[in-house]
């Protein structure tokens, strides 16, 4: 079976082609330099460049693929949570392939695509449930629990801002250009991650809930008092990464605990982080727990993860019409109770 992934939830415009469970192209075109003067993704620009690159994104995963529209046999697109003007341009153009095609077409959830994402490099040989899965991304910040093949249960989300963004706001304060985060994990390799003692965050009543925008006041009232100069800069990304970090890894290790779950994915753009890696490594062995990174192609948003997710639900013959919506705040699992 041949699968097109289409993606465009935020601002990267992609699409995959997944032949027999294994990814036979992935192709994704970044708006970085455009919503880079901006210091954060804006949202009417991202539709309008999905509008402009989309369709070439998918010309050239098939030609790389080596596949022919005519071959496609069904088309998964991310039908949700994300801008709904970018959400809108990938949906409509993965309908007008399905109708035109008269093949079945599946809406896959941002956030499943995600968590599967791992499976990528696993074909034939998918990942044991349970497992838990940390998404950080600049769009997302939560915890789920896969039990099972669609089933999975939500932890906690964040409150506020999304980690990643948290990261971009950072770098927007000290100056660094957007995104944020790859410059601040590479500044800090140079500093000393307890120069300087950032709040973190602990939700007392939702225990696997993150909040990040008492961070980013912290983090201004800082640089008020001690404006960074050049020299200072790698002490403060080390410790405002050292925040963060921390609170990802302490929230997770307390999942990991409570759920006594032995596998870990953590996956999302802020996954490629240096100093998570490290940290989440180090508190998940001590816990007898292994975790997995998805390489930091399949961590970014792509369509490869969304074209794996869709998958199953189109080999069992399952198909969403073509009134399928696209929903800006999709919810991802169930409430999680112990
Ligand atoms: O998954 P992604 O490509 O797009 C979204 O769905 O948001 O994630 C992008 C986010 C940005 O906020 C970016 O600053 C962050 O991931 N990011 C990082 C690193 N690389 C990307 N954050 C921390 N350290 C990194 N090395
Ligand atoms: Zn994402």
């Amino acid at each position: 079976m041949v699968v097109l992934g289409i993606e465009s939830s935020c601002d990267d415009s992609a699409a995959a082609v997944l032949r027999d469970g294994r990814l036979a192209a992935s192709v994704v075109s970044s708006q970085d330099a455009v919503h880079g003067p901006y210091g954060g993704v804006v949202p009417e620009l991202a539709s309008r460049h999905h509008v402009r690159n989309l369709l070439p994104v998918i010309d050239a995963a098939l030609a790389r693929a080596g596949v022919a529209v005519g071959q496609v046999d069904a088309v998964a697109v991310t039908c949700g949570p994300g801008l709904v003007g970018s959400l809108l341009v990938g949906l409509t153009l993965a309908k007008g392939i399905a109708q035109r095609r008269r093949v079945p077409l599946v809406g896959v959830n941002h956030l499943e695509g995600h968590l599967l994402a791992v499976n990528l490099e696993r074909p034939g040989d998918p990942l044991p449930f349970p497992f838990l899965g940390l998404i950080v991304s600049g769009g997302h910040t939560g915890l789920y629990l896969a039990r099972g093949a669609a089933d999975y249960a939500c932890l906690g989300r964040t409150r506020d801002d999304a980690v990643g963004e948290a990261f971009d706001k950072a770098a927007k304060l000290l100056g660094l250009g957007y995104p944020g985060g790859p410059v601040i994990d590479r500044l800090a390799r140079d500093g000393d991650p307890k120069a300087i003692r950032f709040p973190r965050a602990t939700l007392k009543r939702a225990r696997f809930d993150f909040s990040f925008s008492g961070f980013k006041t912290a983090l201004r009232e800082y640089l008020g008092q001690h404006p960074a100069s050049a020299g200072a800069l790698p002490d403060v990304a080390a410790s405002l990464q050292e925040a963060l970090v921390d609170m990802l890894v302490d929230t997770t290790t307390e999942a990991l605990a409570t759920t006594g779950v032995e596998r870990l994915v953590v996956s999302g753009g802020v996954a490629a982080n240096r100093r998570l890696r490290t940290r989440m490594g180090a508190a998940a062995a001590a816990l007898g727990v292994e975790v997995f990174f998805p390489r930091p192609a399949f961590c970014t948003d792509n369509a490869a993860m969304i074209a794996l997710a869709g998958a199953p639900r189109l080999a069992a013959g399952a198909h969403d019409g073509l009134d399928l919506g696209a929903d800006a705040d999709l919810a991802f699992g169930s409430r999680w109770s112990p």
